[in-house]
């Protein structure tokens, strides 16, 4: 299938998950969102969408994709003979256990421009959000990737026959509060949200935060990273620190830290 996948990732789950979309459908293409430069040409048949769920909906830098991204195709509609998107558009929202409106938030998203997102799935993976601490036990691990792996087995079937289904999405509760309120209210606070962030003496001054963070939000400064109030809060830089000298408040020097495992920190520069 000639398709393509934007993706926007903070600690690899959301590569890992691409790449094996795109290596069961032949044929596909990935792409960072921030490479993004302009709507694919017709060839390309079926356009995927796959990022992690932050503070239950789409992450900020994923929503600054988008209106580029729905910006352009809207005027290619307006340009072309057809006034709707003919390709066929999925989705995969990565999470530790609550989509809540991601997908719908997408769905309205593109629906605003003419195109439909035919198929929207939640996918559970192991929690990155370090403030609230570790991934859990390797066992755990294990059973959540092998569950990752059955379901995407299936998305992945369901986008060769372009099965079409409405968006997965949360509880009653994920949509009004978390995904209604929590998300509204944090949205606009994210970019000052690295004021939390400390390094200590451990820092070998390697510089893989700054190669890493998907914001440029990062400058080594006499060797040590500082925070430039444009993060993502994709935690990014604390989670891939090889020496674990970053710390988001206090607590997280007693919580494990958390990469897909087959994803190397060489796959995550951004510069
Ligand atoms: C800032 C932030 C907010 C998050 N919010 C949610 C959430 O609302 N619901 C959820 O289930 N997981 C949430 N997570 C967990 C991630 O969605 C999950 O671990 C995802 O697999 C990370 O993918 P990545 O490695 O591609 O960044 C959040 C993570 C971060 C960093
Ligand atoms: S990744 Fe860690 S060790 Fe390397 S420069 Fe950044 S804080 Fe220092
Ligand atoms: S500063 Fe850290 S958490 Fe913020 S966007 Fe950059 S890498 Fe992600």
């Amino acid at each position: 299938m000639n398709s393509l996948i934007y993706y926007y990732t903070g600690t690899g789950n959301s590569l890992w998950a691409s790449r094996f979309i795109a290596d069961a459908l032949k044929g596909t293409r990935i792409e960072h969102m921030k490479s993004y430069s302009q709507v694919p040409g017709k060839a390309i048949k079926a356009i995927g969408f796959v990022f992690p769920v932050h503070m239950w909906g789409i992450p900020r830098p994923v929503v600054e994709f988008l209106t580029k991204f729905t910006r352009d195709l809207k005027a290619e509609l307006k340009t072309g003979t057809e006034k709707k998107s003919d390709r066929y558009y999925f989705a995969c929202a990565l999470n530790a256990g609550e989509v809540a409106e991601s997908l719908v938030q997408l769905d309205r998203i593109l629906s605003g421009i003419g195109a439909k997102l035919s198929l929207g799935v939640s996918l559970a993976m192991p929690s990155n959000y370090i403030p609230w601490g570790g991934p859990g036990p390797e066992e755990s691990l294990q059973v959540i990737y092998k569950k990752a792996r059955e379901k995407l087995d299936r998305f992945c079937e369901n986008i060769k026959i372009q099965e079409s289904s409405p968006p997965e999405k949360g509880s009653l509760k994920e949509k009004l509060l978390y995904s209604g309120i929590i998300y509204t209210l944090a949205f606009p606070q994210i970019h000052g949200m690295d004021k939390n962030f400390t390094v200590d003496s451990s820092c070998t001054s390697c510089g893989i935060c700054e190669r890493i963070c998907p914001a440029s939000n990062i400058s080594l400064e006499e060797g040590k990273p500082v925070w430039h109030s444009h993060c993502e809060q994709c935690m990014a830089c604390i989670q891939w620190c090889p020496t674990q000298s970053i710390q988001y408040g206090e607590k997280t020097r007693a919580y494990p830290r958390y990469h897909h495992p087959e994803i190397r920190v060489s796959n995550m520069y951004m510069r």
